[in-house]
């Protein structure tokens, strides 16, 4: 990144302005030009200075701060912020989101942490993937709000196309307590996500290679903790670090994740560079795909980067194509159609990708990888860096006839 962020604390009443000030990052790419006590005073500031970052500070749910965000967003649309916060109530995170905020930390977290959220909300205005200008791998994060619609089914599929297209992708479960892609790939799960957090010390490359498996089309895959109790293991924190750790050291990482918006899951919506959403044809599952939608909007989350995937396409329940794109006000990108196979494959712990690969479900997988690969391939031809960064334009996807 060019030069250090200036960044403008504006600290709302009752917060500390003293303890801010000490946990605020010191000689990283983030320098500090004010920090300023109660939002009034901040605003005044504001108008008169230009920094590149605004750091909102306040000790939990503030509606002041709110406002003040939302009129430092309208007065100033390109410049993040960020909100810095003791604690999130219930809603607070939503309504921060909403009010046009990039991120919210909740304190306490070391300075070197807060740099980096600092810096990642500056990034990706930037347009750049990460601030240290690093090659980073897409990053697919497999999404469905509601449970069961087919989300580790693509997720697998995916990966396994990818690696047999001759890519090198790694796939993570986090389904911290139910992650079944060890069954579904036929893999033994002699190293867990959970061995590597238990692990200590600081993560690498050749670190994290040790901890994933292998499965025979090449992938490799960072399974889930065997026990549902495992899972308070691995932190947020820790999952920040695998994410960017494994866009580093692999073509692409594909997410598989338990249903709704945990915080493991808006931790991989965040460091990803796609969402692929799973919905199915029935009414409930429709609304559900539409609000996971606007919640990924809210997120701010570029709706270029979101693919739409309907599984069990065909199924004859009274709903048409039409339908499903005025309920969810968009057409999705590959149907996959209801197939017996698929729970066999399942079963057999072998991918329909490579069990049935003439199938019209496999060539939908085929297709997904295809897509994302196709757009890799355009974006390494034109970028003059090799920075995956904002890989911006309109996916082309087509329905299937
Ligand atoms: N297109 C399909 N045809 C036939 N069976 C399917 C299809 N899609 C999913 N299934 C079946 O539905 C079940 C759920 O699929 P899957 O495990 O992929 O969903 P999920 O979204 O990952 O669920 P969870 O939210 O519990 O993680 C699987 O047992 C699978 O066999
Ligand atoms: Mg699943």
């Amino acid at each position: 990144m060019a030069g250090r962020i200036q960044a403008l604390v504006a600290v709302d009443a009752g917060f500390d302005t003293h303890a801010i000030q000490s946990m605020l990052p010191d000689g990283s790419g983030v320098e500090v030009v004010g920090i300023l006590n109660g939002l009034d005073e901040s605003w005044r500031t504001l108008q008169e200075t230009a920094p590149d970052l605004l750091v909102v500070a306040c000790e939990g749910y503030s509606d002041r701060a709110l406002y003040f965000i939302d009129s430092a967003v309208k007065q100033q649309p390109e410049r993040p912020v960020v909100v810095l916060t003791m604690g999130s109530p219930n809603g607070f995170v939503r309504r921060v989101f909403e009010s046009g905020a990039d991120d919210i930390v909740t304190l306490p977290e070391p300075p070197d942490r807060i740099a980096f959220a600092l810096e990642k909300a500056v990034a990706r205005r930037r347009g750049a993937a990460v601030a240290s200008g690093i090659a980073l791998a897409p990053m697919i994060c497999v999404l469905g709000p509601k449970g069961g619609t087919g989300k580790t089914l693509v997720s697998t599929n995916l990966a396994v196309s990818l690696a047999v297209s001759g890519h090198r992708p790694v796939l993570v479960d986090l389904d911290l307590q139910f992650g079944d892609i060890g069954l579904a790939l036929g893999l033994r799960p002699d190293k867990t996500i959970y061995d590597l957090a238990r692990s200590g010390g600081s993560l690498d490359a050749d670190k994290l290679d040790a901890y994933l498996v292998k499965h025979s089309s090449g992938l490799k895959v960072l399974l889930a903790p065997t026990r549902p109790d495992q899972a308070s293991s691995v932190t947020v924190d820790f999952l920040r670090d695998v994410f960017t750790t494994l866009r580093s050291m692999s073509d692409y990482v594909i997410v598989d994740t338990p249903p709704g918006f945990t915080p493991e899951v808006i931790a991989a919506i965040d460091a990803s560079s796609d969402v692929c959403l799973v919905g199915m044809l029935d009414s409930l599952s429709l609304k559900n795909t539409k609000l996971g939608l606007e919640t990924l909007e809210l997120m701010g989350y570029n709706p270029d980067r979101i693919s739409l995937v309907l599984n069990r396409a065909d199924t004859r329940v009274g709903i048409t194509h039409e339908d499903v794109e005025a309920i969810i006000g968009r057409a999705p990108e590959v149907l996959v159609p209801s197939d017996r196979q698929i729970p066999i494959s399942i079963n057999d712990g072998m991918p329909i990708v490579t069990r049935e690969e003439r199938s019209e479900a496999a060539r939908a997988f085929q297709k997904l990888a295809e897509t994302y690969a196709d757009e890799e391939r355009e974006h390494v031809a034109a970028a003059p860096e090799p920075v995956v960064s904002d890989r911006g334009g309109k996916r082309r996807f087509a329905w299937r006839s």
